[in-house]
């Protein structure tokens, strides 16, 4: 089986912001006044016009979307008086941030320009619009910004924001944005693309901009690029707002360089077919391997849902209907591909795959560090997930420390057998002991199987008790683990105790 890290492959890596310090957010209100007065183009609409009607529209319908988006597109009215518009927040910001960075950019540009076209931007937001429908259409053009101060060494803060750059354009969902943090360095940085463009677009603004980042500024400590359709800042302080960016959600994906061949065998046919059915094929059960093809040119795919969903619900559906379309977007035409989302896994690759260990591997720490005492529980917790889970037919495991300040799950693909299943989940502690040695939160994602451990609850801990109704697909007959969540009290003698566990686990829940 060969493995996507092989040097000579490149492979896209999708790392949401894993990972900031809580100390590393801004609580204080965001700065209003804008980085540049707007820039108003075009002709100049009279007053009481049509086009002025729509444009209040348009401004009507982008503030009400901003407390519950960070990007948003629209158009009002038809004709050549149509107006399109669309705002930005940085990913990060809260809902009322949002809300008010645009409120403040309607309001600006109501005063400030009397032009069919225009664009303004603020620390933390941007707002656009035009007559002409510019929407998908990728445009870098724009200007820089940097602090006075020089920098010790230029080529640190390139090569830290250089990761984001390449990241953002894949963290699709909820939006291009990546950001990072290094107190150590004091780097605080980000890259973000409007979401009407595709993320191939996405790269190419970022590349270009950061392009000439590397000429205009890269010898200034903090420094900033914004353009109508992305932007990259960098700074010596803090200026990231969102502590829940700590708990992001999966998203992330892999893919051989080489792809399919088109014509005679066919193949790209094959995978479009894989790709459609396995979604449908996996939700029965929450999971599905299966070829297609035929002689030589076998594909081999697998989908796994999170087995702790909702089989009533349509979650593990939408979850693999959403990673099959990221399969094709972000690996179009590739002989491999793995998927990892935050709900489900889904895999393919043109060589047999199954019931071996994979080597795509990708370990994430939260850099926040925790204490040995700490560490020592939630270890032995995740080792003893690990234990259970391949012996259990869904080799699925969850489980939270006590006190609430832990939650592990594990799982395998179900293609394994219990060895296989006990070798991939062993790395994966071996990995992330090495790796992540005291931090509070880390994942290991590997195409066989996945392992992760939070400080806040990422699945529903109500699940833990054993009296809950397993979430199995119909005509499972094995449940989920009964895990020992409250050591004796709510342990192999959970039953008589089970209604007052239930309750315990659910207040520690629901406070968090
Ligand atoms: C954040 O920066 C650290 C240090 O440079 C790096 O190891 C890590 O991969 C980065 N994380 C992201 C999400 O870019
Ligand atoms: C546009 O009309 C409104 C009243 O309809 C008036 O208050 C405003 O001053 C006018 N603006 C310009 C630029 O003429
Ligand atoms: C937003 O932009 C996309 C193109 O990226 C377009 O397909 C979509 O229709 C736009 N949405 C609205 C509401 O105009
Ligand atoms: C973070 O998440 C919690 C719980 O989901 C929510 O109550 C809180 O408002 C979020 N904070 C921000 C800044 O989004
Ligand atoms: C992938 O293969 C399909 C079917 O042959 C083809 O229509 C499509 O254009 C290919 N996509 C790319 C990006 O090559
Ligand atoms: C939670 O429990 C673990 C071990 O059981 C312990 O190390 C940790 O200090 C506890 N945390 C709190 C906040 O009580
Ligand atoms: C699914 O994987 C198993 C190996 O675990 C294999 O025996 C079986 O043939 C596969 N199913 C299909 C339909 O390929
Ligand atoms: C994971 O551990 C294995 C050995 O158990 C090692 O070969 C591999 O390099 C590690 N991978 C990562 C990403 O740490
Ligand atoms: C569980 O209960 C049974 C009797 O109901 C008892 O024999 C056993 O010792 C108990 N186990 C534990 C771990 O308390």
């Amino acid at each position: 089986m060969s493995n996507l890290h092989s040097k000579t492959l490149s492979f896209l890596l999708f790392l949401s912001l894993y990972l900031l310090p809580h100390s590393a957010l801004a609580a204080d209100p965001i700065n209003l006044i804008p980085v540049h007065s707007a820039d108003c183009s075009s002709k100049a609409y009279t007053n009481g016009s049509a086009f002025q009607t729509n444009l209040n529209t348009l401004f009507s319908s982008l503030n009400s979307k901003s407390p519950t988006s960070n990007f948003y597109n629209d158009t009002a009215g038809t004709g050549s008086d149509r107006v399109y518009g669309l705002f930005l927040c940085q990913g990060d910001l809260s809902n009322t941030d949002c809300q008010a960075c645009i409120t403040a950019a309607t309001t600006n540009l109501q005063k400030a320009c009397s032009q069919r076209q225009a664009i303004i931007y603020y620390d933390y937001c941007q707002l656009r619009y035009s007559d002409h429908d510019f929407f998908g259409i990728m445009d870098p053009n724009g200007f820089s910004t940097n602090n006075p101060d020089d920098v010790s060494d230029p080529e640190r803060p390139l090569d830290f924001v250089s990761n984001l750059v390449k990241k953002a354009p894949y963290n699709k969902v909820p939006l291009m944005f990546a950001a990072n943090a290094s107190f150590q360095y004091r780097l605080f940085a980000m890259a973000e693309c409007t979401k009407d463009i595709t993320s191939a677009d996405c790269a190419k603004c970022l590349s270009t901009i950061f392009e000439k980042i590397k000429v205009c500024c890269r010898d200034y400590q903090g420094w900033r690029f914004l353009s109508p359709s992305c932007s990259i800042r960098y700074e010596a302080n803090s200026f990231l707002r969102n502590p829940n960016f700590t708990t992001s959600e999966i998203v992330e994906s892999k893919c051989s360089d080489d792809e399919l061949p088109s014509g005679d065998g066919n193949s790209q046919q094959d995978l479009s077919t894989l790709l459609s059915s396995l979604p449908s094929q996996a939700s029965a059960n929450g999971f599905y391997n299966t070829t297609v093809g035929v002689d030589a040119n076998w594909l081999y795919g697998l989908a796994l849902c999170r087995a702790d969903l909702d089989p009533e619900s349509n979650t593990c559906l939408s979850c693999l209907t959403e990673a099959a379309t990221v399969a094709v977007d972000d690996c179009p035409n590739k002989t491999q591909a793995i998927v990892w989302r935050e709900k489900c896994l889904l895999r393919y690759s043109n060589r047999n795959f199954f019931s071996a260990v994979s080597n795509d591997i990708e370990v994430l720490c939260n850099p926040v560090p925790m204490s040995e005492a700490e560490d020592v529980a939630v270890m032995q917790m995740m080792r003893s997930l690990v234990d259970k889970a391949p012996e259990i037919p869904r080799m699925f495991a969850a489980d939270m420390l006590g006190n609430g300040t832990a939650y592990g799950l594990v799982q395998c693909t179900r293609d394994l057998s219990i060895e296989g299943c006990r070798d991939c989940l062993t790395e994966a502690m071996g990995n992330a002991t090495e790796r992540c040695n005291q931090m509070k939160g880390w994942r290991f994602l590997s195409g066989s199987c996945t392992a992760r451990y939070e400080s806040t609850p990422f699945f529903d801990p109500s699940i833990l008790a054993a009296d809950a109704p397993a979430p199995a697909g119909k005509g499972n007959v094995d449940s989920l683990p009964k895990v020992k969540s409250w050591g004796n009290v709510c342990g192999p003698n959970f039953t008589t105790l089970a209604l007052l566990c239930l309750l315990v686990i659910i207040s520690i829940g629901g406070r968090n």
